[in-house]
């Protein structure tokens, strides 16, 4: 058996054209075009390519971006004075603040600086608080779990009262995965680095969920024949047969999972361009936000 391919691309595709055909009809009301700032301090290649990245997405549906950019060594003072001036700035709906931060600024102390109704990375320790509650609802939910979770009702795949095996248990995808997985009333396992016998684990899992970093970890072995694998992972391997020397990888061993699964999403094509989207869908929603808020106070 031969996997379904989960088309992350072009489901991505498909939702930015919704919010550009939102935000040109906004506009065409009168209403003010959505904005988002992103925050990048230092130089990390990385974090700049991602940057990148989200602001030609924005300018793609029409969305503004602000750019702000501070050296490697900004004080702790520098970047909170920076995200309380955008969180005073009407023109802005969402603030990104690029992560990893450099070592020595408090990453806690600068998201929770930033306005809940402009997080739109949903990284705010109030939103990730109510995002671990039973009842409560996060203004936003971070991006790339969120892209998951639409991937896999795309791919129309019941997670009511499955096994769902995350895999890595960061701030940014694991822990929020799992949490999402919970209210959508899965069975959730997270494993990591000390986790006794991963396999085990992955074995029982319906849905099997890579965000640990390690290039093609994840065997056929691992897998129950018929099972979702969604790889969250985008890991640089060397290819000298590549023109930059090197190709991007998942965590999980496409090429051998897919024998197995009975979906997958591939790498690249898969989770990444879901996260931009996710993004621009919250940005929206922020900007969606402020007019409720200017018309309450009005
Ligand atoms: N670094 C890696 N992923 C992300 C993300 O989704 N948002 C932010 N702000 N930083 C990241």
């Amino acid at each position: 058996m031969t996997a379904k391919i989960i088309d992350g691309k072009a489901i991505a595709a498909r939702i930015r054209e919704e919010i550009k055909r939102k935000v040109d009809e906004r506009v065409a009301k009168g209403l003010p075009r959505p904005g988002l700032a992103t925050v990048l301090v230092g130089d990390n290649p990385a974090s700049q390519t991602y940057v990148r990245m989200k602001q030609k997405a924005c300018a793609e549906v029409g969305i503004e971006s602000f750019g702000y950019h501070l050296p490697k060594d900004a004080s702790q003072e520098e970047v909170e004075a920076l995200v309380e001036q955008l969180n005073a700035d009407p023109r802005v709906h969402g603030i990104l603040v690029q992560l990893p931060l450099p070592k020595h600024l408090d990453e806690e102390r600068v998201l929770s600086k930033i306005s809940i109704e402009k997080d739109v990375d949903g990284f705010h320790p109030i939103n990730i608080g109510r995002l671990a509650q039973k009842g409560r609802e996060p203004l936003f939910v971070p991006c790339t779990p969120a892209g998951v979770m639409v991937l896999l009702k795309e791919a129309g795949v019941d997670l009511e009262g499955a096994n769902a095996v995350v895999l890595g248990r960061s701030n940014i995808v694991g822990m929020p995965m799992a949490l999402l997985l919970v209210r959508a009333n899965s069975t959730v396992t997270i494993c990591h680095s000390r986790t006794k016998d991963i396999p085990a684990h992955t074995r029982q899992a319906d849905v099997v969920i890579a965000a640990v970093g390690r290039p093609r970890m994840v065997k056929a072995d691992w897998i129950k024949p018929g099972a979702v694998v969604i790889d969250v992972g985008v890991n640089r391997v060397d290819d000298p047969t590549a023109k930059k020397g090197y190709r991007l990888v998942g965590d999980v061993d496409f090429d051998e999972v897919k024998e197995v699964a009975g979906a997958i999403t591939p790498v690249p094509g898969g989770v990444g361009p879901m996260t931009i989207a996710m993004l621009l869908q919250n940005t929206l929603k922020a900007a969606e936000l402020a007019d409720k808020k200017r018309a309450s106070q009005a």
